[in-house]
């Protein structure tokens, strides 16, 4: 039986009053006479995504007395620079679907998504200067750069099938986390919550984020493809080690490492995908990865016990679960 899965609605209830607005927000920054731009920008924001990025930077801001436009802006500002890296991410990672529709690079061509993208990416900087406040803007350039500096990581190391679970959490951490640890810091500053209370939430971020890329990270190997948007296997078949394949190869000899390498050189097909699926499930590397997710909501869950009960604490309780069991 179709176990029932916590939606997303229902957890972004106490803030979902301003989602609205982030989204008039980000329209309005983005709008340009510019019809190539505009037809991408049409294209790219037709299927929403999940909008965590505005949501947490919301819910930092919802500890406060209340939400002011600036939280609203600030989270406009950092989903357009998560658009941006995912647009550049798809050219990078050669991905030809995204939120199930075709990719920038493929429906256009890898020159339009690099421009557009840094279109995205100069507009989000702007967005987060008309924010008047010099700690959330200092976070969103340091984190900007951190993200870039995860991707080059990453890139560095496509291919190298002895890439440590260090390394890998250190790329994921930089590409991913810290970004959606900024979101909820900068919410929180802008809620004019106290030094430790911010600290707590940009960590809860962070933990929040190293769980959300470690599921991601197993859903390309056993998620559904219509659900989750993209295609499965598309990190292995890109070169990308993550964290099932990593643990799987720590129990494989050379002969047997160089067998899956070779395999996956000549094209992952679903065949070959359900065999390596099988494979991380005898030698329990799914199951490892999903245990090592759990410890990292176990750790942001922590760091929500600062804050008195309210139903923005409830939500991102909530959060941690629907990570966990989350197909999209
Ligand atoms: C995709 O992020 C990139 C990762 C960090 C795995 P999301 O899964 O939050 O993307 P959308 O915005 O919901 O499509
Ligand atoms: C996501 O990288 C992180 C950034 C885009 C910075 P991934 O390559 O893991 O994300 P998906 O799977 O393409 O969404
Ligand atoms: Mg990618
Ligand atoms: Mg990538």
């Amino acid at each position: 039986m179709e176990k029932t899965r916590i939606s997303l609605k229902e957890i972004y209830e106490p803030i979902q009053a301003y989602l609205p607005r982030v989204e008039e927000e980000i329209f309005s920054i983005l709008a340009t006479p510019n019809e190539l731009s505009a037809e991408v920008v049409q294209h790219f924001f037709r299927n929403k995504g999940k909008y965590l990025r505005p949501a947490l930077t919301l819910f930092g801001a919802s500890f406060g007395a209340s939400v002011e436009l600036d939280a609203i802006r600030a989270g406009a500002a950092f989903e357009i620079f998560h658009s941006a890296t995912l647009i550049h991410d798809d050219i990078i990672d050669s991905a030809y679907v995204r939120r199930n529709l075709p990719t920038v690079n493929v429906k256009w061509s890898s020159q339009v998504a690099v421009l557009v993208g840094d279109y995205l990416h100069d507009k989000a900087i702007e967005t987060i200067f008309s924010v008047k406040n010099d700690r959330v803007i200092a976070a969103f350039l340091k984190t900007a750069g951190i993200v870039c500096d995860g991707e080059i990581l990453e890139l560095k190391e496509k291919n190298n099938f002895n890439l440590k679970e260090k390394a890998y959490l250190s790329i994921i951490e930089r590409k991913t986390a810290s970004l959606l640890a900024t979101c909820l810091e900068s919410g929180a500053i802008l809620g004019g919550l106290i030094t430790e209370r911010v600290a707590a939430l940009e960590r809860y971020g962070h933990y929040f984020g190293m769980a959300f890329q470690v599921i991601d990270d197993c859903l390309d190997f056993m998620g559904e493809e219509n659900e989750f948007g993209k295609t499965l296997g598309a990190d292995l078949q890109a070169g990308v080690l993550t964290l099932p394949l990593i643990r799987l190869i720590e129990f494989l000899d050379e002969p047997a490492k160089a067998e899956i390498f070779s395999k996956v050189k000549s094209g992952l097909g679903h065949s070959k995908l359900s065999d390596l699926v099988h494979l991380l499930h005898e030698y329990g590397a799914l199951e490892y990865a999903l245990a090592k997710a759990r410890e990292f909501t176990d750790c942001a869950a922590l760091e929500l016990t600062v804050f008195p009960k309210s139903p923005s604490r409830t939500s991102l309780e909530t959060l941690l679960q629907y990570v966990l069991e989350r197909s999209s």
